[in-house]
C-alpha cells in the first residue's frame, strides 16, 4: 500500500436537510454520519486524517475531535475542489490522497483498500451503478469504456442524465499532482463551485492514469443529502446489521423491526422480539430473551436472563437467570447478581442487588446495596435524596420488606429483619425481628360519607 493521507470533506451546509445542525452531524445508527466515515478512514491506517469543516463553525470538530485528526477550516465554502485545497498544507509532497465525503457514510474497508491498491501515480474514482442516479455526478466514458469526465446532474445534458453509473465522491489522487490540478479548477458551472470532479480531464491532459473501482454494493456509494435519504440509509444499515445477527444464529422475531445504534454482541440462542433498540455497547450472553419494545443501552446481560416487554436498561450489568420487567427501568450503575427478579414499574438506580432477591412490583431502589434472598414489597421506596445529597440504603441478606415501606437513607436494615407494611424506617435496625411503626387503626361507627348536593349549579 502506498503512503496514504485521508481527507474527509465535511464543510458543506446540507441545505436539503432543512436543519440547523451541520449535515455530517446528523445521526446514522446513533452516531454522526462523519463518525462512520472517520471509522472507515482509521481502519485503513493512513498516515494522517484531515477533516475539512466549515458550515456550522466549530460544531463538527467539537463533536468528533480526537488526537489523530487534523481539522482544517474552509471558509467560505466554494466547492469540493476548494475544500480539498484547504488541506494541501497537511498532505506532504508524495504518496496518495484519499478523499472521503462526510456525507457518504457506508463505505467499507475492503473497498478503500481497492481504491489505494493502484499505487500513488493513479487517479482512482469509486463508482456505482444506481437504479436511480438522481442528484449524483455521472461517470462519462468514451467509446473504449474509459472514464473521461464526471458531470454533475445540474450541468448534465439529457443523455448524460440517463447514465446510471455515478461518482460516489470517493477518490484517490496522486498527492504530487494535487496542487497543480486544484489551481487549475474553475467555477464555470451551474453551481459556481470549484468541483473536485473536474480533476478527471486534468489528469487525462497530464497523461496520468485514470481508473474506476466499482463499489462492491451500491449502498457503499450512497450519499445523504436529505432526511429521506438519511432514513433510507438508516434502514439499509439496520437491515444489514440484522442480517448479520441472523447469520450468527440470533433469533429475531422480525429483522426489520430491530435498531442497533452501536454494537450488539450475542451468545448462542439469543432471541429478540420486535421493536427493540440497542444503543452503545450491549452484550447478551447465551439464551438471553428480550421481549418486545425494550431499550438497552451500554449493558451486559447474563446467560438465561429474560427481559420482559417495555423494559428500559441503561448502563447496567445483569446477572444470569434474572427476570426483568415488564415495564422495568434499570438506570446507570446497577449491578444485579444471578436469579434476581425486577418486576413491573420498578426503578433501580446505582444499586447492587445480590443473588435471588426480588422486587416484583412498583418500587424505587436507588443508591442501595441489597443482599441475597431479599424480598422488597410493592410500593417500597428508598428515600435517597434529602434535597441536597444522595444517601445510601443497605438491606442485608434475608431481609423481608413489606409493602409500601419508606427507607430513609442513610439507613441499614440488618440481616434477617422483617419490615412491616407501611413502615417508615429512619433508623438502622438490628438483625432479625420485626420492624414496624406504632400506628393505630380505628373504626368510626355510623360515620356518613359526604354526598353531593343537587341543584347548586356546581359541576
Ligand atoms: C458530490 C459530487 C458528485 C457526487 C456526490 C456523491 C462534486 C462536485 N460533486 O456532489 O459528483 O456524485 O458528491 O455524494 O464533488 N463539501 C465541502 N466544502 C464545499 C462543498 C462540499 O466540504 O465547499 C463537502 C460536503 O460537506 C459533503 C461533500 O463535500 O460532505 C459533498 O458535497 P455536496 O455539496 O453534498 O456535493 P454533491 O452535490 O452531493
Ligand atoms: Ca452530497
Amino acid at each position: 500500500m502506498p503512503q496514504v493521507n485521508v481527507v474527509i470533506l465535511a464543510a458543506g451546509e446540507g441545505k436539503r436537510m432543512r436543519s440547523e445542525l451541520p449535515k455530517v452531524l446528523h445521526p446514522l445508527a446513533g452516531r454522526p454520519l462523519i463518525a462512520h466515515v472517520i471509522a472507515a478512514a482509521r481502519a485503513l491506517r493512513p498516515r494522517r486524517i484531515c477533516v475539512v469543516y466549515g458550515h456550522g463553525g466549530e460544531q463538527v470538530p467539537r463533536a468528533v475531535k480526537a488526537p489523530d485528526l487534523v481539522f482544517v477550516r474552509q471558509r467560505p465554502q466554494l466547492g469540493t475542489g476548494h475544500a480539498l485545497a484547504q488541506a494541501l498544507p497537511h498532505l506532504g509532497a508524495s504518496g496518495l490522497t484519499l478523499v472521503l465525503y462526510g456525507d457518504v457514510p457506508l463505505v467499507e474497508l475492503a473497498t478503500l483498500k481497492a481504491m489505494v491498491a493502484g499505487g500513488s501515480e493513479r487517479l482512482t474514482v469509486l463508482t456505482a451503478e444506481l437504479d436511480d442516479p438522481t442528484g449524483y455526478g455521472r461517470v462519462v466514458r468514451n467509446r473504449r469504456g474509459a472514464m473521461t469526465a464526471i458531470v454533475e446532474e445540474k450541468d448534465a445534458n439529457p443523455a448524460q442524465r440517463r447514465i446510471r453509473e455515478i461518482h460516489s465522491g470517493i477518490m484517490a489522487l496522486p498527492t504530487a499532482r494535487l496542487e497543480g490540478w486544484l489551481a487549475r479548477l474553475t467555477n464555470r458551472n451551474a453551481q459556481r463551485e470549484y468541483y473536485l470532479t473536474d480533476v478527471v480531464p486534468l489528469a487525462l491532459t497530464d497523461r496520468v492514469a485514470v481508473a474506476t473501482v466499482e463499489a462492491r454494493t451500491p449502498r457503499e456509494a450512497l450519499g445523504v443529502n436529505s432526511k429521506a435519504e438519511l432514513a433510507q440509509l438508516e434502514r439499509n444499515y439496520q437491515w444489514r446489521y440484522a442480517a448479520r445477527l441472523l447469520e450468527q444464529g440470533v433469533a429475531l422475531a422480525d429483522p426489520i423491526r430491530l435498531d442497533v445504534r452501536g454494537e450488539l454482541a450475542c451468545g448462542a440462542d439469543v432471541s429478540i422480539d420486535v421493536n427493540c433498540v440497542f444503543e452503545g455497547s450491549v452484550k447478551l450472553a447465551e439464551r438471553v430473551e428480550i421481549g418486545a419494545n425494550c431499550v438497552l443501552r451500554d449493558t451486559e446481560v447474563g446467560p438465561g436472563t429474560r427481559i420482559e416487554p417495555f423494559t428500559l436498561i441503561d448502563e447496567a450489568k445483569i446477572g444470569a437467570n434474572c427476570r426483568i420487567g415488564p415495564y422495568a427501568r434499570i438506570r446507570p450503575g446497577t449491578r444485579l447478581a444471578r436469579d434476581v427478579h425486577i418486576g413491573n414499574f420498578v426503578e433501580v438506580k446505582a444499586s447492587a442487588i445480590a443473588a435471588r432477591s426480588k422486587a416484583n412490583h412498583l418500587a424505587y431502589i436507588g443508591d442501595s446495596t441489597v443482599g441475597r434472598n431479599v424480598n422488597i414489597g410493592a410500593g417500597t421506596i428508598t428515600c435517597n435524596y434529602d434535597g441536597a445529597e444522595k444517601h445510601r440504603t443497605v438491606i442485608e441478606d434475608d431481609v423481608h420488606i413489606g409493602s409500601d415501606v419508606q427507607l430513609v437513607a442513610p439507613v441499614t436494615v440488618a440481616k434477617g429483619a422483617t419490615v412491616g407494611a407501611g413502615t417508615t424506617v429512619w433508623k438502622d435496625t438490628p438483625p432479625g425481628g420485626l420492624v414496624i411503626n406504632a400506628k393505630t387503626q380505628e373504626h368510626r361507627r355510623g360515620w356518613k360519607r359526604p354526598v353531593k348536593k343537587k341543584g347548586n349549579g356546581e359541576q
